[in-house]
């Protein structure tokens, strides 16, 4: 597979799980601008992979802003370090220019179709599509992407998640070309909660990965806390990684959608039902928790899963 992501506090645990799972294969990693800028992002992917074990991947930087939108990062969310308390390195400067259409360069170096993964906006597989709309289809033999949301509330306005409000543009041409895309939205990533109290176990496991994950997700605690009234935090971008590892944790429907390209409430809103612009999408409408939590537990060790499976038998 190959993860376009902007790490981002979700994004380095769904990493971690890529990385540290052994029926994964993961071919490349691409970083785009999103919860930070591109500089961070890409900084951070680097930094998880080490922690994971992985240097072995290589990590190409993209799109360091929207398509046509301005650049609007999410440090109240993530932090201005993109993973709230985790230690890293300074980000060290990009050594090459941003590379909106990167994944093209990708995409030519593998020799067979990938499963392609994004966990941030749209704005690299746009470009790629701009640049090469053929080689996209011919080597993308599936998409499966953290974005959107089809009845669940906004976390970015009233409507959007932030992936897709980042650049909806960029969401707009992903939808209406048809690849094999498939949606995992807020309708099913709000049910992928950690709590605090389990933060704090993970904080204590003997593992320095977990530990790292534990300092980075307490800020997004914080955040939600203060934010949403949530006792924990929303780790959004797991779910793609965990149905590619265990195929049918999530359910989706096959439903026609279009992307709202106003700048108001309902600038990057996923909208279902029909229209000029609507394309049918198989869309993520429910997820098997207690599969993604054991998945979780079975990579990272048990403190992932210890009080859920306690209060899941009280
Ligand atoms: O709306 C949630 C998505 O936006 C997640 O991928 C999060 O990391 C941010 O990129
Ligand atoms: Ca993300």
């Amino acid at each position: 597979m190959v993860i376009d992501t902007d790490p981002g506090i979700d994004d380095v645990v769904a990493l971690a799980l890529a990385a540290r799972c052994p029926e994964i294969e993961i071919l490349a990693v691409t970083t785009t601008y999103g919860n930070a800028p591109l500089t961070v992002t890409t900084r951070n992917a680097r930094t998880i992979l080490r922690l994971s074990a992985r240097r072995d991947i290589p990590i190409f930087p993209g799109a360091d802003r929207p398509r046509s939108r301005a650049l609007a990062t999410a440090p109240e969310t993530h932090g201005v370090s993109g993973v709230g308390y985790a230690p890293v390195d300074p980000p060290a400067p990009i050594v090459v220019p941003a590379r909106p259409a990167v994944l093209c360069d990708v995409l030519n170096m593998v020799s067979r179709p990938v499963t392609l993964v994004t966990l941030g906006p749209l704005t690299n597989l746009a470009a790629a599509l701009e640049k090469d709309e053929a080689l996209v289809r011919r080597r993308v033999a599936q998409h499966i992407g953290m974005f959107g949301s089809l009845r669940e509330r906004g976390n970015t306005n009233r409507w959007a998640d932030f992936n897709a409000w980042s650049d909806p543009e960029a969401a707009d041409m992903v939808v209406r070309c048809q690849l094999p895309t498939h949606m995992v939205g807020l309708d099913v990533t709000r049910q992928m909660t950690v709590s605090s109290s389990e933060v704090d176990d993970i904080g204590q496991s003997s593992s320095k990965l977990a530990r790292w994950l534990a300092s980075a997700m307490r800020f997004y605690v914080e955040f939600h806390r203060s934010q949403e009234r949530l006792d924990g935090c929303v780790i959004n971008d797991v779910l793609t990684i965990g149905e590619l590892i265990a195929p049918g944790m999530l359910r989706f429907e096959k439903v026609p959608i279009r992307v709202d390209l106003d700048e108001g409430e309902h600038r990057g809103h996923t909208r279902g039902g029909p229209g000029e612009s609507s394309r049918p999408l198989q869309v993520a409408t429910d997820v098997d928790v207690y599969a993604m939590r054991h998945l979780l537990t079975r990579v990272f060790g048990r403190s992932w899963f210890e009080r859920f499976h306690q209060e899941d038998l009280a």
